[in-house]
């Protein structure tokens, strides 16, 4: 069997290795301020390239990555102009920054640290579905890819409910790069389904939970003072999943495995990814100008893991409990699974997406839907603690409706509205105490009903769901809702 990387084509054109060399790690090497030697660091890419690991992934925020890519790049068709190397960025806005110049100022960027006139994949990272801004985004990244801008469109950290929206809304999306490894397994479920379904690729990062799925760690006691990032944040999924010992079971289980193949518990960890159906390709870190692994991971490709391996490991993986939630969900509610925590930080003032204004001693919320003005009425309004959410539907701005004729993804965008609604007047997702669900087709309760489950399964509020026999307009599914926000000192009995 052959050590060269797999390729496999992600979309139409883009083909790719199956191990992207991910360069977020730069961004953890420059966080002392000090910047990696360009020329140097770009040399290492090439070398990369050389051995068939040609496909590059970083974001507007891993410090100089683009500008070293834009070098590499530029070496690369000096050798060759056909290079099949690829680089992938990410523009990671805030959700204000939505207007089409706004886009078209954060992908200019993008293309010139990059260096390029079309960006072979961008990626769009949201950071909170309660502003629905992400849908003008799309609608101009489309344009730009119409323009050339952009080869292919690809998401990141965006769960299934959320991803089933954009594709069903028409989005050409190529890829959904997300946390994916035996530690973190949500990708797995719902969101490979859709995947599979609608031909989206998984990009697979967190493989090697930062380095800890490594012979290094075998056996080592529980780390107190972690100096990389990338293993901080791995450590809080490790504590998640059942602790130190689940893990050490887990890398015990690996290293058997592995010593059987003749290679290392990093191969077994990322072949098992890789073999998920819905995995177009692993990204794994690279401290540039510290430590090279391609040798080891070029193993990767000399090996299968065979049924025994597999009922070994998912055994190993019996005493390990699931992260909580689905992706994408530690960058926007608690437990914060990252580095550091809760990254809200990372926003200037992320304001509520609604306004509050007061009328006649009350407050209320107008989300700005053609229907609050014809009929006179609010999206929400707060009497004392309480907070009453009128009828919402799929409206996007004044009158466009989100995923005609398709539950689901009515039923996801209703809801963020009505979440977004809650949290102008102050309130929050646990303090909603009743939901009432209205359905033009009451055979299709169980789309609504699961999205309803993964946005309350949690809180349990009263709910109703009631088939009607007509709605004003193009829409599947009405949700209201009530709300109870805590009086200070309220605790339950
Ligand atoms: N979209 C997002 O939100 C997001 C989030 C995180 C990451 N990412 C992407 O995913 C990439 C991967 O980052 P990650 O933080 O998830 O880290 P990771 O890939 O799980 O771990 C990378 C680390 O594993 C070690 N390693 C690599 N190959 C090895 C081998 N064969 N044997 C032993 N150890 C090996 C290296 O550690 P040492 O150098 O210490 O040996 C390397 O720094 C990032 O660079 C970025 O492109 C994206």
């Amino acid at each position: 069997m052959s050590n060269q990387p797999e390729r496999i084509e992600l979309a139409p054109g883009l083909e790719v290795s199956r191990v992207i060399t991910g360069l977020w790690q730069v961004a953890d090497m420059e966080r002392g301020g000090t910047l990696l030697d360009r020329t140097q660091a770009a040399k290492m890419l090439v070398d990369y390239a050389a051995e068939g690991f040609d496909t590059f992934d970083m974001a507007d925020h891993y410090g100089s990555a683009e500008l070293i890519s834009g070098a590499a790049r530029r070496m690369l068709l000096e050798q060759s102009e056909q290079s099949p190397a690829r680089f992938f960025t990410k523009w990671c806005p805030e959700p204000h920054q939505s207007s089409p110049e706004a886009v078209r100022q954060g992908i200019a960027e993008r293309c010139e640290r990059l260096g390029v006139e079309t960006i072979d994949l961008l990626q769009l990272h949201w950071w909170s579905f309660e502003h629905p801004g992400y849908l003008d985004v799309m609608d101009e990244l489309m344009r730009l890819k119409q323009d050339g801008v952009i080869a292919h469109i690809g998401v990141t950290n965006f769960d299934a409910d959320h991803l089933h929206v954009l594709v069903q809304q028409g989005y050409e999306i190529a890829t959904n790069q997300v946390s994916c490894s035996l530690l973190d397994r949500r990708a797995l479920g719902d969101l490979s389904h859709v995947c599979l379904e609608r031909g989206v690729k998984l990009l697979a990062y967190g493989t090697l939970a930062g380095g800890f799925f490594s012979e290094k760690w075998l056996g080592a006691a529980e780390p107190t003072d972690i100096p990389d990032w990338s293993k901080m944040k791995y450590k809080r999924f490790i504590d998640v999943v059942g602790g130190w010992s689940v893990f050490q079971n887990l890398l015990a289980c690996l290293d058997r495995i592995a010593r059987r193949h003749g290679v290392a518990i990093a191969n077994v960890a990322s072949r098992w990814v890789l073999d998920q159906p819905a995995v177009g390709a692993v990204i794994i870190g690279a401290r540039l100008t510290e430590n090279q692994h391609r040798a080891s991971n070029s193993n990767l490709f000399g090996f299968v893991l065979d049924e025994n391996d597999q009922t070994e490991i998912a055994k190993a993986l019996d005493g390990a409990a699931m992260v909580p939630g689905d992706c994408g969900q530690e960058y926007r509610r608690p437990p914060y699974l990252t580095a550091s925590g809760d990254l809200s930080h990372h926003l200037s003032a992320p304001p509520p997406f609604f306004s509050a204004v007061e009328k006649h001693g009350r407050m209320l919320t107008l989300s700005g839907s053609v229907w609050e003005e014809i009929a006179g009425h609010c999206r929400a309004m707060r009497i004392g603690n309480r907070i009453l959410v009128s009828g919402t539907t799929a409206t996007h701005g004044t009158d466009t409706v989100v995923c005609r004729g398709d539950v689901r993804g009515q039923t996801v965008y209703a809801l963020d509205k009505i979440l977004a609604a809650i949290a102008s007047l102050g309130g929050a997702p646990e303090d909603v105490v009743r939901t009432r669900i209205y359905m033009r087709d009451a055979d299709e309760w169980e789309p609504a009903s699961r999205v309803h489950g993964r946005y309350f399964g949690d809180i349990r509020p009263a709910n109703t769901l009631i088939e009607i026999s007509r709605f004003v307009g193009d829409y599947e599914i009405e949700i209201e809702a009530e709300a109870v926000v805590p009086e200070a000192g309220d605790t339950a009995a």
